[in-house]
Formats: C-alpha cells, structure tokens, sequence
C-alpha cells in the first residue's frame, strides 16, 4: 500500500476551495492508502501568525478536517510541530537544495511581494521544509492543488541530489496527485483570482463554518453578469464569474458543466442562485456544525492530535535518524 502525505496551513478558517480543491479527495483516497495528514503550522510561521490565534486555528482546522471525513483513528492527523523529525530533515535538506532552485520558486515571490529583503528566510526556504514533510516517512503519492507542483518537483530534484551525494537510493520518487476538474474555485467577488482563506474580504470566500444565512447572502451578493445562464459550457469561457458559480454547482452535485447547464441554462441568476445556496447549505452546514461540536472539548481533540503525533513520530524519527547517519552525523 502507497502512503500519502498531505499538508495543509492553519492560517485562517478552511474555504470551499480547500473543500473541493483539497480536502474532498483526501477522504477518497482513505479508502485504498495509508495517510498522513499535517496541520503545517511549522509553515504557517513563516509569515506573522498572533500565537493565540495559531493555536486556535490549528484546532480550527483539525477538527474541521474531521468533520469533512478525514478518519484520524485508521489514519494520522496530526500538527507539524509535534514531530520534531520534520525540522531535522529540513535542516539537512536546506544543505542539500541550492539556493538556484529556490529562487524559481514562484510562490516565494509572489508571498514576499515587492519588499523582499522583509520576507523571512523561512519563507525562502519553505520549499526545502515541505519535500521534509514528505521524504520524513517516505511518502510516495502527495494530493496537492496545482499551485504547489513546482513545490514537489523540488523536492525529488533534493531528494535524487542527496541520492547522489551520499551514494545511496534512500528517499524515493514522489508523485504528484492532482485531483479533479474543479481544483481551482474562484472568488465570489473576482472570478479571476483564487478563493483564498487570506483574502482580506470575508465576502470573496465560503467558509467551512458559515452558517445558512452567511451562505445566503454571500452568494446573494457574488459578482455576476446581466445575461441568463447559456446551454452550452463553451460560453462559459468568457464568463468566468459565471463559469465560477457554474463550477461550483457541478463539483458538488457530481455532475459536468453541461448537465448542470441542461437543467439551468436560461435561467436568470436569480432562480440559479437560489438553487445553489440549497446545495452549500446542505453540504457546508452540517460540517460547521460537526466541527463546531468537536471544538466544544478542546481536551479530546487535543488527544487525538496528540496520538496521530505519536504515531507520526513512530514512522519518521528511525527515517529521519537513518538520513542523519548517512550524513555523517555521530549518532552518540
Ligand atoms: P492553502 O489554502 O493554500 O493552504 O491550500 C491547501 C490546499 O487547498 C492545497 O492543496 C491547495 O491547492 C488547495 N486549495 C486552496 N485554495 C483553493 C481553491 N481556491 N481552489 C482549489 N483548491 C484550493
Ligand atoms: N505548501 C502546501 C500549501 O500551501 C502545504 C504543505 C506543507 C504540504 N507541507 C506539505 C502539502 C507536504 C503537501 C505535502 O498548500
């Protein structure tokens, strides 16, 4: 059986994009592999985190992912920072990567913007932490949005170099698995950027806690165009608010674009996004509503974060120990 690793930020409360984009397809994959799942909050620090709030969305965003499906009993959910092997293997691996990859990265420049002498140097060498992340249990298969494939692309170029380096074939291709037509969900405001949970306005965004009434009115309020909806999906393509809501409306009925249109073409937006707000509430709400149930005993879910630590430990300490005695390090 593969295993899986996946992470995810604690950096604000988890979107419908995250949903559709990410967490959907981790609880499918349950069924057939071994799977770790990592609330990276060694990688959320790397840009200002309130520490009170950090904590607060590490358990946000676990029993969020608990709600949605992702078993922490037959498989490992647990926060980055509990397993201290990650860190030890980025170590070695920011000696392995080259500071030419790096500046390739394209999510670095575009986290540090125009002042990058203010940007931590964790941001810059965040990449080389993430293919740790991964190599720490040799992890063969990783689900990720496509935003993070030059991300995984490094880290097998790190670890062939340390292959190579150290003469062995000790860290193993990884693959990426990137999953369904509707991996990327647009902003309810601009159908030309992301969903994001760090989008400063809450209206662009679905949070997987918004209750029926935020539904409501923030796809009430989500950015459209004057004409009905076409029958044909091509038209779409010019349409990318529409095309956006469109998208949403299949990935969460199970159908294309042109079956969703088939029932829906014609129609105002008016009567399409009544229809739209059932199918989210009837989806988004109970997840709420679970995770908020789960955050009512802070006590238990801290001891199912603190038993997937112990198990992720289990795999990654005598990996990582190998990776240091292969290095060289006196292992006293
Ligand atoms: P992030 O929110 O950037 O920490 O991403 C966590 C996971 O959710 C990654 O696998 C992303 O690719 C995925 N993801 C984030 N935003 C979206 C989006 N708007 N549409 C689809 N997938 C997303
Ligand atoms: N960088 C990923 C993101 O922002 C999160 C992440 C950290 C990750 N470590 C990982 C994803 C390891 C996959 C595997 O979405």
């Amino acid at each position: 059986m593969q295993r899986i690793f996946s992470g995810i930020q604690p950096s604000g409360v988890p979107t419908l994009g995250n949903y559709l984009g990410a967490i959907r397809n981790w609880v499918a994959l349950q069924t057939d592999h071994e799977c770790l799942w990592c609330v990276v909050d060694l990688h959320a620090i790397t840009v200002w985190q309130d520490p009170a709030q950090l904590r607060r969305q590490t358990r946000e965003m676990a029993a969020t992912l608990i709600a949605c499906g992702i078993d922490p009993a037959r498989h490992i959910l647990f926060p980055q920072s509990a397993v201290p092997a990650h860190a030890r293997l980025a170590w070695i691996f920011n000696c392995v990567a080259r500071l030419g990859w790096l500046n390739r990265m394209t999510q670095f420049k575009d986290k540090a913007g125009k002042d990058r002498e203010a940007a931590s140097a964790g941001l810059y060498v965040y990449p080389n932490l993430m293919a740790a992340d991964i190599h720490a249990y040799h992890a063969t298969r990783v689900p990720v949005g496509d935003d993070q494939k030059q991300h995984l692309e490094l880290a097998n170029d790190i670890a062939q170099k340390f292959n190579h380096d150290y003469e062995v074939s000790y860290f193993p291709v990884i693959e990426p698995l990137i999953l369904g037509p509707a991996a990327r969900v647009m902003s309810l405001r601009d159908g030309s950027r992301k969903m994001s949970k760090s989008d400063p306005s809450d209206q662009s965004r679905i949070n997987l806690n918004d209750d029926a009434d935020t539904i409501a009115l923030k796809i009430r309020r989500a950015k459209t165009d004057p004409e009905p909806l076409p029958d044909d999906p091509a038209a779409l393509d010019a349409r990318p608010e529409a095309r956006n809501l469109v998208g949403i409306y299949a990935a969460l009925s199970g159908q294309t674009a042109a079956q969703v249109l088939a029932i829906h073409g014609g129609q105002g937006f008016g009567a399409f996004k009544q229809a739209l707000t059932d199918l989210l509430v009837g989806c988004i709400e109970p997840i709420g509503q679970q995770a908020q149930r789960l955050l009512t005993d802070t006590a238990a879910l801290d001891a199912i974060l603190r038993d997937g630590a112990a198990r992720a430990r289990a795999i990654a300490e005598p990996i990582v120990d190998e990776a240091e005695r292969l290095v060289g390090f006196l292992k006293v």
